[in-house]
Formats: C-alpha cells, structure tokens, sequence
C-alpha cells in the first residue's frame, strides 16, 4: 500500500510529530487484534490528516469509514473550538474499541460514532461539512460524492483515500477490478468536476484532495 520507497517513508515518518501516546497505542493495538490493520491510515498519513485539520480549523467534520477510529481522532485534533467529527462505519466489531479509545483520547464531546450503512446514513446528517472524509467501501466513493456534496459549504473539502489503490490505477482498464475500477473512475469524476479545485497528493495510497469553490 506504500508507495514511497521504505527508506524515504521511514525519513519522513520520522521527521514528522510523533504519534501522540493514544494513537501509537490504537495502532499498536489495532495491528495485534484487528483483521486488515492495514486498512488504519498510520503514522504519516495520520500526522497529515491532522495537519489538515490543524490548517482548517474545522467545525463540522464527516468521516464516512471509521475503522478502529484511528483517522476521525487525527481530524478531531485542529478542530475549532465547539468542532465535531462525525464518523461511520457499517462494521460493529469495531464499535467498543472504538468508543473506548474516544474515551481514552478524552474526545468524547468532539467526535460522534455513527454505526450503520454509509450510504443510508450520510442522508441523515445535515450539513454544512468543512470536511469530508471519505475511506470506506471504493465502490461507493462516486456516491458518497455526491450525497454530501451539497452538504460541503462553498471553500469546504472532500478528501479521498487509497486513490492510487497500490498503483493499480495505471493497470489497463480490461485488467481492472471492481474496485480499482472504481478508484479510476472516482479519481476522473473529480477531475472533471469544474465545480471544485483538486489535488492528487501521492501520500501512502493516495489521497485525492478537492476543495468546492465559492
Ligand atoms: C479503510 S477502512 C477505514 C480506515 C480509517 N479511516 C483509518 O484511516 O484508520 C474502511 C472502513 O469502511 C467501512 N465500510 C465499508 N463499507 C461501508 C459502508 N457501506 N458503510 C460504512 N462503512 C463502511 C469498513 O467496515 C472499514 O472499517
């Protein structure tokens, strides 16, 4: 899932803010108990989901794939004062560790677990979003695009993980499956929306990162 070289994501890794305490212990924890730890964001990519939301100064914050939790407390870090982060995911077996480490983080007032099917959910929480994240089911990332676009106030973000998915998104299109095909597409849609701005920053797996103009 890297797509640095080892050494080169070693040096930035360890040129970046440390992990704080609760997290280094939610990543060690999720890598001995959790089925595809893989899927957490980790150190880097963590330390850069909370420098953008250190750069923002969120109020309202959507996580739609919460996982172990590990992503939603780096975006809760730079929230504005009396920010929130709303975050779901269809999975239970995570719910408790998840709730216990909002509670270690002592975030319990800042971020809202949500469990249940994103694309039923996301209807349900209104807006205006300063920030979405979207993580969850690839073949979705166009829906969930468009559910909450309305919802992102104008100048607001929409920021996509895992958008190189390992690099097969260079692989030809006949050998593609569902869901690189459906990172391929997403990562067309967002290009040629002319209603934002974007960036595809090749951080770990890739994070597509547009802003809504206004
Ligand atoms: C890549 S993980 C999220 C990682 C997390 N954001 C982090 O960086 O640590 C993807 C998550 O999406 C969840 N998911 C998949 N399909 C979903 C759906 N339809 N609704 C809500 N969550 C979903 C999975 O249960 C999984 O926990």
């Amino acid at each position: 899932m890297n797509l640095l070289p080892p050494e080169i994501e070693a040096y930035a890794t360890s040129h970046s803010q440390p992990e704080p305490a609760v997290l280094a212990q939610l990543n060690a924890e999720t890598h001995r108990e959790a089925e595809l730890p893989q899927m957490l964001s980790g150190h880097l990519q963590g330390r850069v989901l909370s420098m953008i939301s250190w750069m923002l100064r969120p109020q309202r914050v959507l996580e739609i794939g919460t996982f172990t939790g590990y992503s939603a407390l780096c975006l809760a870090e730079g929230l504005a004062p009396g920010g929130r982060v709303d975050t779901l995911d269809i999975n239970p077996a995570m719910e408790a560790r998840i709730r216990r480490f909002i509670r270690e983080a002592g975030a319990e007032s800042k971020v809202f677990f949500h469990l249940g099917n994103a694309m039923e959910l996301v209807a349900t929480l209104s807006g205006p979003f300063d920030l979405v994240f979207i993580d969850a089911d690839k073949e979705n990332y166009a829906n969930y695009y468009d559910l909450v676009f309305d919802r992102v106030r104008p100048g607001g973000f929409i920021v996509a993980d895992n958008v190189l998915w390992s690099g097969h998104v260079l692989d030809a299109p006949e050998s593609h499956d569902s869901e690189t095909a459906a990172l391929h597409a997403y990562n067309k849609k967002v290009s040629a929306d002319d209603r934002v701005e974007q960036v595809l920053l090749p951080v770990r797996d890739g994070l597509m990162i547009a802003r809504k103009k206004g």
